[in-house]
């Protein structure tokens, strides 16, 4: 099979690493890419925010299957092109990515079928909103509806705050996707994210991770697009996990077909387990960042025959197994991400893998045959071990390996899966 990725972050290179080892795989060519991915890929220069450019390279190089990494081209229509030219296409529908690219359409599904999630309410101008805020109360959150690189959410404590935040939506700072609020309830207790794959009809339940949003050990500072995760999250007991199953994910599959909208790809469920049980925050429609690297390393099966019977509607057969160990993966990042950072800095060196260890790629580049950084989230440092403490000591060791001067991460990632494994 002639496989086209898109993407060019961590992720993407572990999609990659993952699915180069398919025996299934002929040829693996990826859209932008990164220096990591390179060395899994032949690299491609097409604009992957154009969607005829994108469908006339697949047609060019006979391409069989794609497998669209991020949201941004999904929410585009990538994925329509696509299927509508006869390929077959990891990634839902314009239509179906709306349970990550609009959160009041999310919650009007949760809510028309019954899916425990926080009371809302939308809003397409402040004051009623504000009326809406002062009746309900603090701690409140307030959501931008559209996609806000995951900075639309304000967690408000006080009225006062919830009320600034009503105003700065509207006030244009997040563009088209704060043209309308959604108000939610506050839900206690701890988070977790899961992940399926999903084919219009069925769900394969694939497996749990715990990320680390804020940029400072203990969970302080500002948020970012992640600075560690792990695998699996152990608030996700089998029991919880079949709940979800049962009242979060089959319903919303059900849900998403019965409106003419089969959902196909993989479907991400950010939850709060709460002492009712599993509750939805949110669904992002592509896998998670660094989520994904940690799942890939826990996955013994072959990715590039599930990815495909998602995309082709034949999940009800397949089935994923995975390592029993777990997995930690420690994002280094820039300096001052996720605010301003210097570019181009240089990376002398990055340990090599083994069959424990593995170095993604995010934001790097290659500039006259060296290494250097170029985003903000560069290098995800993944390892694998008998628990969360020992992977953790495993990543943490390959990571002080890494040369780079610009270079931080958090040194705690994993903290609460260590406090109960020592409890
Ligand atoms: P989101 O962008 O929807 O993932 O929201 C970002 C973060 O805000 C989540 O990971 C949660 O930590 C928090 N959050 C979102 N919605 C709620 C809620 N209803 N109650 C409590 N925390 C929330
Ligand atoms: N790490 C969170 C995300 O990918 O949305």
């Amino acid at each position: 099979m002639k496989v086209l990725l898109i993407g060019s972050g961590g992720r993407e290179h572990a999609l990659a690493w993952k699915l180069a080892q398919s025996p299934r795989l002929t040829a693996l060519y990826a859209a932008p890419g990164n220096p990591g991915i390179a060395e899994e890929a032949t690299l491609v220069d097409i604009d992957t925010a154009d969607n005829a450019a994108v469908l006339a390279f697949c047609r060019k190089e006979t391409i069989d299957f794609v497998v669209v990494g991020p949201e941004a081209p999904l929410v585009a229509g990538l994925a329509d092109t696509l299927r509508d030219a006869g390929i077959a296409v990891f990634g839902p529908s314009a239509a179906a990515a709306q349970l990550e690219g609009s959160k009041g359409f999310t919650k009007d599904i949760c809510a028309k079928y019954n899916i425990p999630t926080g009371a809302y309410q939308r809003f397409t101008s402040a004051e009623p909103a504000k009326a809406y805020v002062r009746e309900q109360g603090a701690p409140i959150v307030i959501k931008a509806d559209g996609l806000a690189a995951g900075k639309g959410v304000t967690v408000a404590m006080t009225l006062d705050e919830a009320l600034d935040a009503v105003d700065s939506c509207f006030s244009g700072i997040f563009g088209a996707a704060g043209a309308e609020v959604v108000v939610e309830a506050y839900l206690d207790g701890e988070e977790a994210s899961f992940f399926c794959l999903c084919d219009g009809k069925t769900a394969l339940a694939l497996a749990s991770a715990q990320d680390h949003k804020r940029v400072g050990d203990g969970d302080t500072g500002p948020n970012t697009g992640g600075m560690g995760a792990y695998s699996p999250a152990p608030v996700m007991t089998p029991d919880m996990v079949e709940r979800t199953m049962r009242e979060i994910i089959e319903p919303t599959i059900a849900g998403m077909a019965d409106s003419g909208h089969p959902f196909t790809g993989v479907l991400f469920a950010g939850l709060m387990i709460t002492p009712k049980g599993p509750e939805l925050i949110e669904y992002n429609v592509r896998f998670g960042d660094p989520e994904c690297q940690v799942l890939m390393m826990r996955l013994k099966s072959d990715l590039l025959p599930l990815l495909h019977a998602a995309a082709t509607g034949t999940l009800a057969s397949a089935r994923a197994e995975w390592r029993d160990e777990a997995a930690l993966t420690v994002v280094m990042a820039s300096k001052g991400y996720p605010g301003a950072y210097e570019k181009n800095t240089p990376i002398a060196a990055i340990p090599r893998a083994d069959t424990e260890t593995k170095v993604f790629h995010a934001g790097t580049a290659l500039k006259d045959g060296h290494l250097v950084a170029t985003g903000g989230r560069v290098l995800n440092v993944t390892a694998m071990g008998g628990s969360v403490s020992a992977a953790k000591d495993k990543a943490y060791a390959a990571l002080d390996r890494v040369e780079w001067g610009n270079g931080f991460c958090r040194r705690d990632i994993g903290w609460q899966a260590v406090e109960r494994e020592k409890a």
